[in-house]
């Protein structure tokens, strides 16, 4: 690392480039259980959204054009799949089609399995709830790990778990909008299975196929979790909250021996502000007086850069290397995209520096897209996508991460 006049040198072969999901890209989704809840239930649908699935060619040659040299992509689950047992011969081919066009432009593929949408059939007979489910995800990561195994080295098996469970489960917002501690938790447990399944699965079929070791992981999700005071309650309440939203998840499978890396999904901070001892209040209560305020993106979230760099230190207790497999910022002005995207860099950049090793930077997203229940309002794109005529163009804040791509430093202005 140089840290000459203030100009960072990132490590070589670090992997530079942006990330997306099936559901809010792709278009057409209609055997998951998001787009049927979409009908019915959420602010707007998800229609073809980018029509990633028909033009992704063209979203590859531009995030080659942007010097991006990997691309998280997920594989979905419900078009691979789209009744139990039966498998989509064209869904496979598709999906190993994309992933050789991301080869073909010297682009690194990142493929996730699992994105927070269910084929219907599954959502249908049980979900996760179900004890069938671990057996069911692993049937259907094998059959996509036996076609793209051979040209994929990083696999991350599922997408934030904890913002899965308790959006879905807790809090209600997601299908199935349950709420209950109960239902959570046999979801989570679940979860930790299916990952452990798939992780054993993934390293088999790479020896029995005589490929080179697999990178694999899950994307964890942490937020800054920072005590407006300095009070004993709003301490507690913040290291009581990164054990259980941070940690845990990552805890159980480091202790079943089932990470290669830690896929780390980072956007904001949470200034923790308990009103009283209650376990609500010490898991969800946040300060409301505006006391130490930070910019905010576009949908509300702080922009909080230093925290980054103190979780990535954090991190170093598990001394595995660690992957930014998202980190990004909405908002209606391109220039404060940039400027996020700078300052969480300086953070990464300090943290190699402080011994963390980290081995990729992958911005969400490449392309404005479906952003789930909030639908297509918030901008979080490096492409800005007309969603009338599906054009494509580059955002000014694209560009000059793309020099950063390409040349690995990080310039001091
Ligand atoms: C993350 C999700 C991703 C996207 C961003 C903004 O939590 O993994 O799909 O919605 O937030």
């Amino acid at each position: 690392m140089c840290y000459t006049s203030g100009m960072k040198k990132f490590p070589d072969g670090f992997l530079w480039g942006a990330a997306t999901a099936a559901h809010q890209v792709e278009g057409g989704n209609i055997g998951s259980d998001w787009w049927e809840w979409e009908q019915t239930r959420g602010r707007e649908r998800s229609g073809d959204a980018c029509r990633h699935y028909e033009l992704y060619e063209r979203d590859f040659d531009l995030a080659r054009s942007l010097h991006h040299n990997a691309h998280r992509l997920s594989v979905e689950w419900a078009r691979v799949e789209p009744q139990e047992g039966r498998f989509s011969d064209d869904a496979l081919k598709h999906y190993a089609e994309v992933v050789l066009a991301l080869k073909d432009r010297g682009i690194e593929p990142v493929v996730t399995l699992h994105h927070f949408t269910n084929p219907l059939w599954f959502a249908r007979d049980g979900g996760w709830e179900d004890r069938r489910a671990p057996g069911r995800f692993l049937r259907y990561c094998d059959a996509v790990v036996r076609i793209l195994g051979k040209h994929v080295r990083y696999w991350i098996t599922i997408n934030e778990p904890t913002i899965y469970v308790s959006h879905s489960f807790l809090f209600g917002v997601w299908p199935p909008q349950a709420r209950s501690l109960w239902r959570m938790w046999r979801v989570s447990r679940n979860m930790v299975r299916a990952h452990v399944a798939v992780f054993r699965m993934i390293h088999q079929v790479c020896r029995d196929f005589g490929l080179r070791e697999p990178a694999v992981s899950i994307a964890q999700h942490m937020t800054a979790l920072v005590p407006c005071g300095s009070g004993l309650r709003c301490r507690f309440a913040s290291w009581l909250r990164h054990k259980i939203f941070n940690e845990s998840f990552v805890d159980a499978l480091v202790r079943r021996r089932a990470l290669d890396f830690i896929g780390l999904n980072y956007y904001s901070r949470q200034l923790v502000e308990p009103s009283n001892w209650g376990i609500r209040s010490l898991l969800s209560d946040v300060c409301r007086e505006n006391h130490r305020p930070v910019p905010k993106n576009s949908v509300g979230w702080d922009i909080y850069p230093e925290g980054l760099y103190e979780l990535l230190l954090k991190l170093k207790k598990y001394d595995l290397p660690v992957m930014i497999a998202e980190n990004g910022i909405c908002a209606e002005e391109d220039a404060s995209r940039w400027i996020f995207i700078r300052d969480h860099l300086r953070s990464v950049s300090r943290a190699i520096g402080a011994g963390v090793p980290v081995t990729g930077y992958l911005y969400w997203s490449l392309l404005d897209n479906f952003e789930w229940e909030k639908g297509f309002g918030p901008r979080f794109g490096l492409v800005e996508m007309n969603y009338r005529t599906f054009e494509r163009k580059v955002r000014p804040s694209a560009l000059k991460y793309a020099e950063v791509c390409r040349t690995g430093v990080l310039s001091a202005e």
